[in-house]
């Protein structure tokens, strides 16, 4: 089976989804975020705010190792991860930036994209059209729990 990959916004909910659909399908997960910091021993916002340049790099240098490698496995890729051609199936979970900035208020101090509110909307801005031509599929997150979008997605494999 080819990997199943979630993408989206920071705060869309991917690696929870991710999460719930790896127990639900029995498959191995992998969060992107998760192995960078694990790669470089930092925090995403430490690693991000000494030198974003050389994380999207990780990220392109990761993306090629994923395609070769791996398979069978859910995967959840940081809201910048552009190098997606080749990696699985790509889910685009979807949702309007106020809907993203309530969810995420009370956790937005880790969340370097959010460093600035008015740059933070224009990058969300910018990347909509990116997530819907990479996307195989489309779910709207609003107001559905993790467990309904994790249905959804089921539904729609
Ligand atoms: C980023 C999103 C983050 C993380 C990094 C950059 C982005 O991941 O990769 O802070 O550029 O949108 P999440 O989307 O999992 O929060």
């Amino acid at each position: 089976m080819s990997n199943i990959v979630l993408i989206g916004f920071c705060g869309v909910g991917k690696s929870s989804v991710a999460k719930e659909l790896s127990k639900d399908l029995n498959l191995s997960l992998i969060d992107t975020d998760v192995l960078i910091s694990c790669i470089e021993n930092k925090s995403i916002k430490e690693i991000f705010e000494e030198d974003e340049l050389s994380f999207r790099n990780i990220e392109e240098r990761l993306s090629t190792f994923l395609q070769k490698n791996i398979k069978n496995s859910i995967i959840s890729v940081g809201g910048g991860f552009t190098k997606l051609k080749g990696l699985g199936k790509i889910i685009y979970l979807r949702a309007s930036f106020n809907y993203i900035f309530l969810r995420l208020k009370d956790e937005i101090a880790s969340r370097p994209i959010f460093n600035d509110l008015n740059r933070a909307k224009e990058i969300y801005l910018n990347r909509l059209e990116l997530y819907e031509k990479n996307a195989d599929l489309i779910i709207d997150v609003e107001n559905k729990s993790i467990k309904d979008i994790a249905l959804n997605i089921k539904e729609s494999l």
